[in-house]
């Protein structure tokens, strides 16, 4: 299928979820390099910059998918960044939104997976990576799916570790000595404008890792360096760590997939390497310590 989209390279990229951990990096490096973005999120907020605009947009609200397209006017929109929303079962609406995005005359969609959500997984990323492979091969659109490893960043933003780490000097986890590649979203968001934006079509997916695998053990012992007081790592039993989950607002089946995975690092299963951030962008990606010290005054 052709593109109808103007090729022109001030036709917007459109960001969901632009506002969180890895969009509103994606937001910001676009904009630092001049490129035109839509910043698409419930509250439709965006940084100040002549070259960002802010999109009300509720996956749960049909009436507002039309929204990016109305806001991209007559240039269209040359690529999309799909973050889904916190359900499992985000399949059937992303594929709407990606029929949509189609018949608007959009060809891109890196998605943002992850290392465990395989194409065809029965989460909605998995059947979102799969779908797009299959328009890839029958040519009707260029798609990536970046599968990210844990992000650095959740001690930092996401409340059950901050209350935690800030209250008793604790962080919580059922992944027992397990290692993982623990990976920044700086980098994501890196890999994710370079897909975005290169000539060539993607077709592809890449497991993106940091560059070392450390334990919960092991940060621990990185965030007591950091904040100059001892932190503790308590490993919970799988059904402990679920209650937690719940407690701090997850649903049901979302908080028992979150624990079965913590299930897997502890037998190994993210204990990872590769060089795929540094082949993609020329460089190391970021070490923990550092993702760390970066944000050290949230735990102060
Ligand atoms: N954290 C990890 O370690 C990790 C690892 C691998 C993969 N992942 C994947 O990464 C994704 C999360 O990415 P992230 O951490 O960068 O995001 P995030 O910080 O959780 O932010 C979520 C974004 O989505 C928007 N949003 C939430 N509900 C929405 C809705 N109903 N409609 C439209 N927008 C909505 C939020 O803005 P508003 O609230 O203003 O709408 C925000 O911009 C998940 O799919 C997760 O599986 C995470």
């Amino acid at each position: 299928m052709p593109s109808r989209v103007d090729p022109d390279p001030q036709s917007p990229i459109l960001i969901l979820g632009g506002t969180g951990t890895v969009g509103s990096r994606i937001v910001h490096q676009l904009a630092a390099a001049s490129i035109p973005a839509l910043v698409a999120s419930r509250s439709g907020a965006a940084p100040e910059s002549e070259h960002l605009t802010g999109v009300k947009f509720d996956w749960y609200d049909e009436s507002t998918h039309d929204a990016p397209f109305k806001a991209a006017g007559d240039r269209g929109i040359r690529a999309v960044y799909v973050i889904a929303p916190p359900i499992i079962d985000s399949g059937p609406v992303m594929k709407a939104f990606i029929d949509l995005a189609l018949a608007k005359g959009t060809r891109r969609f890196v998605i943002q997976s992850s290392t465990a959500i395989a194409a065809g997984h029965r989460m909605g990323m998995g059947q979102i990576h799969k779908y797009l492979r299959e328009l890839g091969n029958e040519g009707k659109a260029d798609w990536c799916a970046l599968r990210p490893t844990w992000f650095q960043e959740n001690f930092s933003t996401q409340a059950n570790h901050i209350d935690s780490i800030r209250n008793e000097n604790k962080i919580y986890s059922a992944t027992g000595i397990g290692k993982l590649p623990w990976v920044s979203a700086d980098d994501i968001a890196a890999v994710a404008v370079k897909i975005l934006t290169q000539k060539e079509p993607p077709h592809t997916e890449y497991k993106l890792l940091g560059p070392n695998n450390l334990s919960y053990d092991d940060v621990a012992h990185e965030l007591s360096q950091v904040l100059g007081r001892r932190i503790k790592h308590d490993d919970l039993p799988r059904e402990d760590f679920e209650q937690r989950m719940l407690a701090y607002g997850m649903s049901e089946d979302y908080a028992k997939v979150m624990a079965n995975l913590d299930h897997a690092i502890s037998l190994h299963a993210e204990h990872r390497m590769n060089d795929t951030i540094e082949r993609l962008l020329g460089r190391k990606p970021k070490y923990f310590h550092d993702t760390m010290k970066e944000a050290m005054a949230v735990w102060q």
